[in-house]
């Protein structure tokens, strides 16, 4: 049996975004990776990867995110068939932007879809982020939940697992610096500090829900104010050359805020669309790198939804 291709466009999605450490998550307009699959008569098949850093991923089903996700859709639904995938990456590997996660995601979509839609929005989710907890150390959803459902997420609860979703201000634009280096969640996960201070659960309490509230209201200023992190970025930027520099160039250039975009290197910088454009931000940051003979590449790109059928 083999059946029609079904194309994917899932996006990158930036989280913890400061104070929202495995919780807040945003959807991406660009960059996306492609995900197509057709029904076959059983198993499931990686025949294509291609794109930046496809030479990296394993086409082992088994060991790829999106093999996993589409087999985990498989599963819940007691499919009577099996599924062909091909994937083509528009998001680097070990980016920090969720390239992972939108392999993930784009797997069980493509899968759900033709199971027949018969999964809830939220299932999609937890199928996809059983691929993330598989490849990249943990069981994390804050990449997959933006990347299924679109806008802004957040995480109220892992078990039981609950996401709500909210439109992100119109306003918003988004910087994504991506310097020459790779950072594996896996690493960036295991020196992050087994223990927080009361002082920095409050700080971070205290960030994120002005963050939800200025995400609720529009308030880009309040936005802005709210991406503090006094949890990953402080341990992770190591990992992550000249990111101070970076972070402070956005902002002398018009950016509300710049910090790491999940697990990194990825830098991502805020900026209000009705007053600025994005392209002194980018331009600035690429020329910092350059001048340390680091490529860096930007995108300049605003919220967006999920995955969706093209
Ligand atoms: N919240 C996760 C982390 C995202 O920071 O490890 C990984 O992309």
């Amino acid at each position: 049996m083999t059946d029609e291709w079904i194309r994917i466009a899932a996006p990158a999605t930036t989280s913890n975004i400061g104070a929202g450490f495995d919780v807040f998550g945003l959807a991406l307009k660009e960059p996306y990776d492609i995900i197509e699959g057709r029904k076959i008569d059983s198993g499931v098949v990686i025949s294509e990867v291609s794109g930046p850093g496809s030479e990296s991923i394993p086409t082992d089903p088994e060991k790829n995110s999106v093999g996993i996700a589409a087999a985990e859709v498989l599963r819940r639904c007691e499919a009577d068939f099996g599924i062909e995938l091909r994937i083509k990456k528009g998001i680097r590997p070990c980016s920090g932007i969720g390239s992972s996660g939108a392999s993930a995601a784009g797997g069980a979509y493509v899968a759900h879809i033709l199971c027949g839609e018969r999964l809830t929005p939220t299932e999609v989710v937890l199928c996809a982020a059983h691929a993330e907890d598989v490849t990249s150390g943990g069981f994390h959803a804050d990449n997959v939940a933006p990347c299924v459902l679109g806008g802004f997420t957040i995480i109220r609860s892992y078990e039981p697992f609950e996401v709500i979703t909210i439109q992100p201000p119109e306003s918003l634009g988004i910087v994504i610096a991506m310097p020459d280096v790779l950072v594996p969640t896996k690493e960036a996960r295991s020196i992050l500090p087994k223990e927080v201070k009361v002082k920095d659960m409050v700080f971070h309490i205290g960030n994120a829900s002005t963050m939800v509230y200025g995400m609720m209201t529009g308030d880009l200023g309040l936005i802005g104010r709210s991406v503090k992190d006094a949890f990953s970025e402080p341990a992770r930027s190591v990992l992550v050359p000249y990111i101070k520099e970076a972070e402070s160039i956005a902002m002398s250039k018009g950016a509300i805020a710049s910090f790491l975009g999940g697990s990194g290197p990825c830098i991502i910088s805020f900026f209000d669309k009705s007053s600025h454009e994005g392209e002194h931000i980018a331009e600035s940051i690429v020329k910092m790198y350059a001048e340390h003979d680091m490529k860096c590449d930007t995108w300049i790109t605003e919220p967006g939804s999920g995955c969706r059928r093209i």
